[in-house]
């Protein structure tokens, strides 16, 4: 069976996968990317980030970003948009700006009314706040990152944001989506705090994303990912997903023993998301290790997808698929 069994066929999840602008040139990419049968769902890596879309205040581009876009549509396939405020892939002009309050919201009102209203229509759902918990884990006590956005505007950025993307694409799906979300302890309860605190300012949430950025061996068990999914839809969520998955390994190069490990840590998660009604679908943060942002970002690290450098299909895809 294809991954895409699962799309709105045999239960009415999606299994997508991010690509980034210039994977586009990479004709073995494409190959198997443009099969919505294998891939029912595309996330932009990069291009809907602050830093291309309005790389100058008020100057918008969506160049990037449309590349994406219309190559999800002319496969026919759905789209996760990726994503609104986020302290990374910032403008400067935006975190060293001298904000009041009010100068701020403005700001990120402008911003959010163009974007999600330059794709109003096509995305099934936006990641709205991305990454907004400290992440290492001995600071990793569920209080704020540091960022323009806590700095001048405290957790009332939140509501500004979901408010101002409600109504700029009233069909979009609205996710808090974030990393270190997947077990049970202060990020996941302060994940569910801010879906009620969204709630309780009269804003629409719809969803919490969960990165899933894992590790080969220490990945969370299917039981795990239950309750913390449970947790969310709790907390007022009204679906989850898991948005960025990849599972890499700590070292190089594995064992095919390790591959084997690597399998049954994505069937935990596939199952686990099949198991959970609220669990709308996953998404690979790219399905082949030729293209992959995990070595560039913890060196020494990697072969994190389904499919290797050559475009094989590893053990993990074939569990992947034989759950779908
Ligand atoms: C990554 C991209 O894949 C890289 O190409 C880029 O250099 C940095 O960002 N969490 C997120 C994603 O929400 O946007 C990040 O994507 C990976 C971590």
């Amino acid at each position: 069976p294809s991954l895409i069994s699962w799309h709105r066929q045999r239960v009415k999840k999606y299994f997508g996968s991010a690509v980034d602008n210039s994977e586009l040139s990479d004709q073995q990419l494409l190959k198997f990317l443009t099969n919505k049968n294998e891939f029912g769902q595309i996330t932009p890596g990069n291009g809907q980030k602050w830093q291309y879309t309005e790389p100058s205040r008020g100057q918008f581009s969506y160049g990037s970003g449309d590349q994406i876009t219309d190559f999800a549509k002319k496969n026919g396939q759905m789209l996760r948009c990726h994503t609104l405020v986020w302290h990374s892939q910032l403008p400067s002009w935006v975190s060293n700006g001298q904000w009041s309050r009010d100068t701020l919201t403005s700001v990120i009102n402008t911003h959010i009314a163009n974007e999600v209203g330059h794709y109003k229509g096509q995305c099934y759902a936006w990641d709205v706040v991305n990454d907004i918990y400290i992440t290492e884990a001995l600071d990793d006590d569920g209080s704020y990152r540091q960022s323009v956005f806590s700095e001048v505007l405290g957790d009332t950025f939140f509501a500004i944001a979901f408010d101002a993307a409600a109504k700029a694409d009233p069909n979009a799906k609205l996710y808090y989506n974030d990393y270190n979300l997947e077990t049970l302890g202060a990020k996941q309860q302060g994940a569910a705090k801010i879906v009620k605190l969204i709630k309780s300012a009269g804003k629409k949430i719809d969803g919490v994303g969960m990165q899933a950025h894992l590790i080969v061996g220490q990945s969370p068990s299917q039981s795990t990912l239950k309750s913390v999914m449970q947790s969310y839809l709790d907390a007022g969520a009204t679906e989850v997903a898991f948005t960025e998955l990849d599972i890499r390994f700590p070292s190089l190069p594995e064992s095919s023993q390790g591959l084997e490990q690597q399998a049954k840590d994505f069937g935990a998660v596939t199952s686990a998301c099949l198991e959970v009604e609220g669990c709308v679908g996953i998404t690979i943060w790219g399905f082949t290790d030729a293209h992959s942002w995990i070595p560039g970002t913890f060196p020494g690290t990697g072969d994190a997808l389904l499919f290797d450098k050559n475009y094989n299909k590893k053990p993990a895809y074939s569990t992947v698929s034989s759950i779908l």
